[in-house]
């Protein structure tokens, strides 16, 4: 990428989003980012900025509105490739509601490629999931793994990798980097920015700093009843800055017109939520409550991943240890307890591009 161009980040307000942004400032590359702020706070960009001294440029818009996406991008006619985040999230809700789900995600994403190729941008690096995977036969999960989600968020995940592989193939000239993120974690060093869940958390972590806040009594940990070292469930944590960074080199690769490729972006250990429980506690210093309930619906044993393919194609690996992680995510929360929700948390006025 020359240094005169931009990346469009999707989705730069939330959560993996606003780290890896941070990255590419870091990394001094130039980006826009575009969020709707369903699940973020402008908040956010604000600290970014101050975390990076850099200023952002920052739109509030809909991934679903072309024509708002065919005015950023006529506006910042230097974009030359997209990091596409936005999107919604969560497994359980996803059940609950998945028109919705497919209608954000999908209808969402083939807008955004629409546009893009109305203007001639044909780089895209996508957020994807170890979802897609399903019940995984082999662990360490290898990329070649059957395809197969349990759950409506993760068969968006699953068709919008296929969409994108279609439209590689129909057009040669198109590259991809399709990112299968095992569980991220943690927080940004500085303490000011981390994840910021909106009422009750579902994962994990930010259940258990919630735990340590005292927002919550106690966790309940979802079945200790799996074919494991202690019966719990056991998942591939990656700290959030690792996995912004991967990112970074995905898009480096997309310079070698790969076409459409597929990478796990995991650390290759896994760790059952007991372990994780002592983790976290450690980094608190003292015992978290927790009670053991029954399984929940649609979960897996095991999910981690084999990271040799990005290990040795992007030349990129998850540096950051368990420990650091844990105590990051509670260097956020401990110095923001009610995460963002206190800041004023939409755009100005003059941001807002909507036509829809
Ligand atoms: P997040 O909710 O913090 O960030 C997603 C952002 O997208 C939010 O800021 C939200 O406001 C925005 N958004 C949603 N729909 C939009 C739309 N229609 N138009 C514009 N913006 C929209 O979530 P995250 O954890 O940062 O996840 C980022 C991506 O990574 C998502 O696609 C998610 O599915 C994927 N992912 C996340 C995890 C995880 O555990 N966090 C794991 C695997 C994959
Ligand atoms: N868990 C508990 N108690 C809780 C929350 C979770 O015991 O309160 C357990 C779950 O049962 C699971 C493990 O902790 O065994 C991790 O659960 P999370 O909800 O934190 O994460 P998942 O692995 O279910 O899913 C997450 C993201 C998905 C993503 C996937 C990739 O939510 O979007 O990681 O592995 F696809």
């Amino acid at each position: 990428m020359s240094t005169s161009s931009s990346v469009l980040v999707t989705g730069g307000a939330g959560y993996i989003g606003s780290h890896t942004v941070i990255e590419l400032l870091n990394s001094n590359q130039n980006v826009v980012i575009i969020d709707n702020l369903y699940n973020s706070s402008f908040e956010a960009v604000r600290r970014i900025e101050t975390i990076t001294g850099k200023k952002v440029t920052f739109y509030k818009v809909d991934i679903l509105d072309k024509k708002a996406l065919l005015q950023v991008f006529n506006q910042h006619p230097e974009i030359s490739s997209v990091i596409h985040f936005a999107g919604l999230k969560a497994v359980g809700e996803s059940t609950k509601i998945p028109l919705d789900y497919y209608h954000n995600n999908i209808t969402g994403t083939i807008t955004l490629l629409q546009a893009m190729k109305e203007v001639g941008i044909k780089n895209i690096v996508f957020s994807s999931s170890a979802t897609v995977y399903g019940d995984p036969p082999v662990i360490p999960i290898p990329e070649t793994s059957p395809i197969g989600s349990t759950n409506p968020y993760g068969r968006t995940k699953q068709f919008i990798e296929s969409i994108i592989r279609d439209l590689c193939t129909a057009n040669p000239d198109w590259n991809a980097a399709l990112l299968r993120y095992f569980n991220p974690a943690g927080a940004h060093p500085s303490g000011i920015l981390g994840e910021n869940p909106l009422g009750v958390p579902n994962n994990l972590m930010p259940f258990l700093s919630q735990v340590a806040i005292g927002k919550r009594e106690y966790l309940s940990v979802f079945g200790q009843d799996y074919p494991t070292r202690d019966g719990t469930a056991i998942r591939d944590y990656i700290h959030v800055v690792d996995l912004a960074k991967g990112h970074l080199a995905a898009l480096k690769k997309l310079d070698d017109q790969p076409g459409c490729v597929e990478y796990n972006l995991g650390t290759g250990q896994g760790s059952t939520v007991l372990e994780m429980v002592q983790a976290f506690s450690k980094a608190v210093g003292r015992d978290l409550p927790y009670k053991i309930m029954d399984r929940r619906p649609g979960d897996v044993t095991n999910l981690t991943a084999n990271p040799t393919k990005a290990n040795t194609e992007l030349d990129w690996k998850a540096e950051i240890d368990l420990d650091t992680t844990c105590a990051s995510l509670w260097n956020w929360q401990s110095k923001n307890p009610n995460g963002l929700e206190d800041c004023p948390g939409d755009a100005p006025p003059e941001l807002v591009i909507k036509y829809i």
